[in-house]
């Protein structure tokens, strides 16, 4: 993996194992090997690390970590380059991330293409560079720096790079003559002081206070993770322990301390989930391997509200041409206002250039008429949320549309089934589910029909890395995967605060226990009166009126705790008042009000319901694991292909912190076996609720004595164990 070639009196390592290049031990093991040929050749007098394809070295192999590790380790690979007699140059394009920086501050030179990047990303996976790089850094760059790049993760281009002294040249093109052309420059200088172990850390006035304020800002930015501290205390200890190899053992340690930790677990595996869900397959075996996608040029899209707009600009952004339909001028405009000043409020971020801003706005053609989208490749609808008009508008575009063009429903429930059956192209009719704002979520369930194509799938999934997006392909079934399982969360938080919380309370453990926002914040934030609006509808269908007495709906546990709320104008934040009242800070900020712990206590009385005290740890199983049970739920009838799946969709949809994997990672981290049994007792005492009848694939993996890895969460491989 590691390819050797001299020319002239240099010595080339082309690490050659694509896609990014990663440090896997057949890496380490030929970067260790070159090192030794080359200075043995007497011919060669210099040695140049470059990366072959795409890019010089992302980093360690993550897929190696957990497993038994096989030498030579990263660091001692770097000691070996550090200690050639013969000079060392990193040539560096692409990425030079993680381990491979590392490799570049080990080497004696480094020079870049100016399109490069270098960082240090381990904090993103639960890990600290581990391979020296928290001692070198600080030895090339200032500490303040060091601690931002290697506590943030961030990636920093090569011209930045050079001006933190991080690089010695960056070069426009050529870069392996550019290498040759330093090497010989540098051939018989002498390497000393070149080998940063020999170099003092870079002089810093006041470390505590450096320390402190990049531990307030990684502590704002990483809410409840434990590398960004590990991370600082490693680069504090470059600048307090008695020489490099002191320090280098304190990042060891600390190392240590991470990788044996389960945050460091479940953020690699979340990034690896992330990258899962881009291998999709339909249940008629169609797959991203066998279908291609079509090309994408226009994109249309129908309804200029909050969705129609927020998917307009996603979609400008990208650089793609778009037709905006309303049905009224009036909304048409409010649409367009709303695109300019998000695209606006980009530009102020240095998000998008100004000239950015103008070919955006370019690329759009705002209108009244649906004719105009005769042309566009792409439809995406996101007129309001009714089955009947949505497939009034489908039967319109199938008549006006070219034969090719594929139909997209941004509906957060609706059947995609009946949706494309108002067409004659059911096989070109999908769902497209962004989360709102769709210009800032970076989920996208994509949703397949019974006649969805395999073409379709690959088109609508290439077209979400297109806009920047993680797709994830869910079938069609009610509120899909993400929305189906959160409402079970949703729902029990509600039935806790009936029994004896108080909405505060659950947030706070919900909060604690990473989430964003509580639950109830949520709904304030979105407006109580919107699932007030569903719950209606919902009643009206099975012949019902809601009272506040209901307490079942299709035989089910119903609350009307929210519906008081509702009817008393306590809709949400948009008016001051919800679950929380918002008086502070422009109405910006959630505190508890004793009127609604009144209304809550007299709703009780009212209904008979005895209060009790209820634990945190009971908050977080009623709520979690409702949530999961419908996820194994959703694997088991195949709307959810993978657990992967289901945890992106919570991971990137509702902010589930990330340091706990997913909800579905969670609950193999708590024990599939403990999980069931807490459902089991649920179900018992509830015995009213739907969401607690336990599911059969949850039921089978957890009756086995060994926990399967997650990608055999399935029924069939469940029936075969
Ligand atoms: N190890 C193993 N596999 C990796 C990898 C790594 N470090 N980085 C990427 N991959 C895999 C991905 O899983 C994906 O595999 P798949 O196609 O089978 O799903 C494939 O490479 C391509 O990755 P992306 O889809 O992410 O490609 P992009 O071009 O979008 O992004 C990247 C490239 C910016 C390099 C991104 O992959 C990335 O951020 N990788 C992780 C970098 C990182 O964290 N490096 C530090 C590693 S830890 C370390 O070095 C420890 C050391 O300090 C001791
Ligand atoms: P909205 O009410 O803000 O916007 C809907 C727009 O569609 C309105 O401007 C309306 O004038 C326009 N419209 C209605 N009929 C039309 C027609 N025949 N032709 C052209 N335009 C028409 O609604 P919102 O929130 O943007 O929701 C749109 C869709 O997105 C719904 O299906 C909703 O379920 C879904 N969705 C909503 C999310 C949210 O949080 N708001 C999240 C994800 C999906």
């Amino acid at each position: 993996m590691v390819d050797y070639k001299v020319v002239g009196s240099i010595a080339f390592l082309e690490v050659n194992n694509p896609p990014v290049n990663a440090l896997s031990h057949s890496v380490r093991v030929g970067l260790v090997e070159g090192l030794d040929r080359s200075n043995k050749e007497k011919a060669v007098k210099a040695i140049v690390i470059i990366g072959k394809g795409s890019t010089f070295i992302s980093g360690a192999d993550i897929k190696e970590f957990g497993k038994p590790m096989r030498g030579p380790w990263l660091t001692a690979v770097g000691e070996h380059i550090e200690a050639s007699e013969k000079p060392v140059i990193a040539g560096i394009h692409g990425n030079a991330l993680g381990g491979g920086l590392e490799i570049a501050l080990f080497s004696h030179y480094r020079i870049a293409l100016k399109s490069a990047r270098v960082g240090f990303p381990e904090v993103l996976i639960g890990i600290l560079p581990g391979a020296a790089g928290t001692q070198r850094l600080p030895r090339v760059t200032t500490v303040p720096v060091a601690m931002e790049m290697i506590a943030s993760g961030r990636h920093v281009s090569a011209p930045d790079a050079l001006k933190y002294g991080i690089l010695d040249r960056v070069v426009d093109k050529d870069l392996s003559s550019e290498c040759m052309k330093l090497a010989y420059n540098i051939i018989g200088k002498p390497l000393h002081d070149r080998r940063l172990r020999n170099r003092p850390v870079t002089p810093v006035e006041n470390l505590n206070a450096v320390y402190d304020a990049a531990l307030a800002q990684a502590t704002r930015r990483f809410k409840g993770f434990i590398a960004p501290v590990k991370c600082l205390q490693a680069v504090k200890a470059a600048v307090t322990a008695d020489n490099y190899e002191a320090g280098v053992n304190e990042e060891s340690r600390l190392f240590a301390d991470l990788m044996r930790s389960g945050q460091a677990r479940a953020l690699q595996y979340a990034f690896f989930a992330e990258r899962a869900t881009a291998r999709w397959q339909l249940p008629t075996g169609e797959s991203y391997r066998t279908c291609k996608p079509l090309p994408i040029k226009t994109v249309g899209v129908i309804g200029a509200g909050t969705m129609g707009s927020g998917i307009a600009v996603t979609v400008l952004r990208a650089g793609l041409p778009v037709t905006l339909v309303e049905q009224d001028r009036k909304f048409l405009d409010r649409g367009v206002a709303m695109i300019k000043s998000v695209l606006e409020g980009s530009v102020r971020l240095k998000k998008l250039s100004p000239q950015g801003l103008q070919k955006c706005m370019s690329l759009l053609k705002a209108t009244v008429n649906m004719d105009d989208l005769r042309d566009v490749d792409l439809v995406i609808e996101a007129v309001f949320e009714s089955l009947s008009l949505k497939k009034q508008i489908f039967g319109r575009l199938d008549k006006l549309c070219k034969a090719e063009t594929i139909l997209c429903s941004n509906t957060s429930s609706l059947d995609i089934n009946m949706i494309a059956s108002a067409t004659d192209r059911p096989d070109r009719v999908a769902g497209m589910h962004f989360f709102v704002p769709a210009y800032v979520m970076r989920l996208l369930e994509n949703v397949y029909g019974k006649a969805t194509s395999g073409t379709t799938v690959a088109t609508i999934m290439q077209l979400g890395k297109k806009l920047g997006m993680v797709s994830v392909l869910v079938g069609t079934c009610n509120s899909f995967v993400a929305n189906r399982t959160m409402q079970k969360y949703g729902t029990q938080a509600t039935f806790l605060v009936e029994e004896g919380s108080l909405p505060q309370e659950v947030d706070q453990v919900l909060t604690d226990f990473g989430m964003p926002m509580g639950t109830f914040a949520v709904g304030d934030l979105s407006g109580l009166d919107i699932g007030w609006n569903i719950r209606r509808e919902i009643a009206q269908a099975q012949g019902m009126t809601l009272t506040f007495a209901t307490r079942f709906m299709g035989g089910d546990r119903y609350s009307s705790l929210s519906d008081r709320l509702v009817q008393k104008g306590r809709i949400g934040r948009k008016v001051g008042k919800g679950w929380y009242k918002y008086e502070k800070s422009g109405g910006k900020v959630a505190t508890p009000d004793p009127e609604v712990t009144q209304i809550i206590l007299d709703h009780c009385k009212e209904l008979g319901i005895e209060r009790r005290s209820i634990s945190p740890q009971e908050v977080i199983e009623r709520t979690f694991y409702a949530a999961i049970n419908e996820g194994f739920r959703c694997l088991e009838d195949g709307v959810a292909a993978k657990p992967e799946d289901i945890d992106v969709c919570w991971l990137l949809g509702f902010g589930f912190p990330r340091y706990q994997g997913g909800p579905m990672f969670y609950a193999s981290q708590v024990g599939l076996r403990s999980v069931y049994d807490k459902i089991c007792q649920f179900h018992e005492r509830y015995p009213n609720q739907s969401i607690w009848m336990p599911c059969e694939l949850l039921r089978r993996l957890s009756r086995l004595e060994v926990t399967p890895p997650m990608s055999e969460w399935t029924m069939k491989t469940t029936s075969k164990l």
